[in-house]
């Protein structure tokens, strides 16, 4: 038994191979090239993860799927290397962002595109009761003027102002734009106060009409990439879990929700409400984010599943982790049926208070013993973030080389 189980995990460790995919795209030649990066979205893929799969491990008749998409990668990336694709996302800013980001060329003239924003007549306010926290008094008419005018427009000019109109207006709030979390800081109350202070109405268009200028230069860079005609369909605020995938796809590529609450909608509130989402339907949203979600137990096939779940002690953690992967387990197993050749997961390391959980390890246990095989598992490190995080060693003067990784499954059929 000792001996069948050194063999087992030498053959596991022989399928697991490091990685940079940031460096393994040559035709990708940064993150945050061309349209892949237009809006910050938490937990966002790299593009050059979905191109290196989608190079590796398909040929351009395959359709690829993600059943949590967020920002929409999977899609924006897809049409360049010319595959269909369908995304899904609970949060419904994924409509927004990826039909900018997957826009044709738009020509305007920028002078004018401005004029009219300021001249709109029309008038949108979010219905939120909480908005006077977010924004003060003073900023309101001139938000509201441009949302309204935006709200009025239609196609590639409505793409050309949301994405810009949503970056200015979170600057022009209490929120810290620096963060991903919807956060009121020591740093975000004094930018409003010093905004105030300033000419902050001209500021205000300048800025909205630097942000347009970027994001059309960018949506000419995608478009020099040659993105294809293909099939495709984005399907917004929907819950992967209670959603059946009607049509096959070949390949599956996602990466789902972390185990540590990252609470995607409560992130981008503040814009979903500027987009015209009401109060109870955000709400109606957030209940159904995983890991918070209620979701009933399912028979999780993983020996290191409950060998870790045994050491959790605290009934809230427990919970979670239970939920968590009762969810993702639960949809793999059930998306999985409809997949033809690949599921690639890629997951990060999640932590339960100080104990590490090997979140990559357990979806490899529980989907190869419902009949998949376990191709490979990549290991990324994250390298921006490593700069800042590894503390140098005080006795040696090294920085310390712990770096975090990413983990890329890959599943074969
Ligand atoms: C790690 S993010 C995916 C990021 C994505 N790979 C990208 O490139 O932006 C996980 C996503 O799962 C979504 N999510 C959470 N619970 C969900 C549910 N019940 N149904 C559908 N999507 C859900 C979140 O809104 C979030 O966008």
């Amino acid at each position: 038994m000792q001996f069948r189980q050194t063999k087992l995990n030498q053959d596991e460790e022989e399928r697991k191979v490091k990685i940079l995919f940031r460096n393994s795209v040559p035709e990708i030649p940064s993150t945050t090239y061309a349209t892949f990066a237009i809006y910050k979205y938490p937990a966002k893929f790299i593009p050059q993860v979905i191109a290196y799969v989608l190079k590796k491990y398909a040929n351009p008749k395959m359709k690829v799927f993600d059943p949590f998409a967020g920002y929409g990668t999977t899609g924006v990336v897809a049409r360049v290397y010319g595959n269909d694709y369908e995304i899904w996302d609970l949060n419904p800013i994924i409509k927004v962002l990826h039909d900018t980001a997957t826009s044709k060329q738009i020509d305007i003239n920028l002078y004018e595109f401005i004029s009219e924003i300021k001249k709109c007549s029309s008038e949108f306010l979010p219905r939120w009761s909480n908005l006077e926290y977010w924004f003060p008094e003073e900023f309101i008419e001139v938000l509201s003027k441009s949302w309204g005018h935006a709200h009025e427009l239609e196609g590639e000019l409505k793409y050309a102002l949301l994405v810009p109109l949503m970056k200015v207006t979170k600057y022009f709030s209490y929120a810290d734009e620096k963060v991903h979390k919807l956060y009121r800081s020591k740093y975000s109350k004094k930018k409003v106060t010093e905004l105030l202070k300033s000419n902050w109405k001209e500021k205000f268009y300048s800025m909205l009409e630097e942000e347009i200028r970027i994001l059309l230069k960018k949506i000419v860079e995608y478009n020099r990439m040659k993105p294809k005609d293909v099939n495709f369909e984005v399907r917004a605020g929907i819950d992967t879990l209670e959603t059946k995938l009607e049509k096959e796809a070949d390949l599956l590529i996602t990466s789902p929700p972390y185990l540590q609450a990252q609470e995607y909608i409560r992130s981008t509130k503040l814009e979903l409400f500027w987009l015209g989402y009401s109060e109870e339907f955000i709400r109606n949203l957030s209940e159904k984010e995983i890991p918070y979600r209620k979701i009933n137990k399912i028979e999780v096939r993983s020996p290191t599943f409950h060998e870790f779940r045994d050491r959790i002690k605290e009934e809230h953690l427990l919970k979670l982790y239970d939920q968590y992967f009762y969810a993702i387990l639960g949809a793999f197993e059930k998306l999985g049926e409809k997949i033809e050749d690949f599921m690639c997961i890629f997951v990060g390391q999640a932590k339960i208070r100080t104990m590490k959980v090997p979140i990559d390890e357990i979806i490899v246990e529980h989907l190869t013993e419902l009949g998949w095989k376990h191709e490979i598992t990549y290991i990324d490190q994250i390298v921006a973030r490593v700069m800042f995080e590894s503390p140098v060693n005080p006795a040696s003067g090294i920085r310390d080389s712990r770096m975090k990784t990413e983990h890329l499954v890959v599943l074969r059929k």
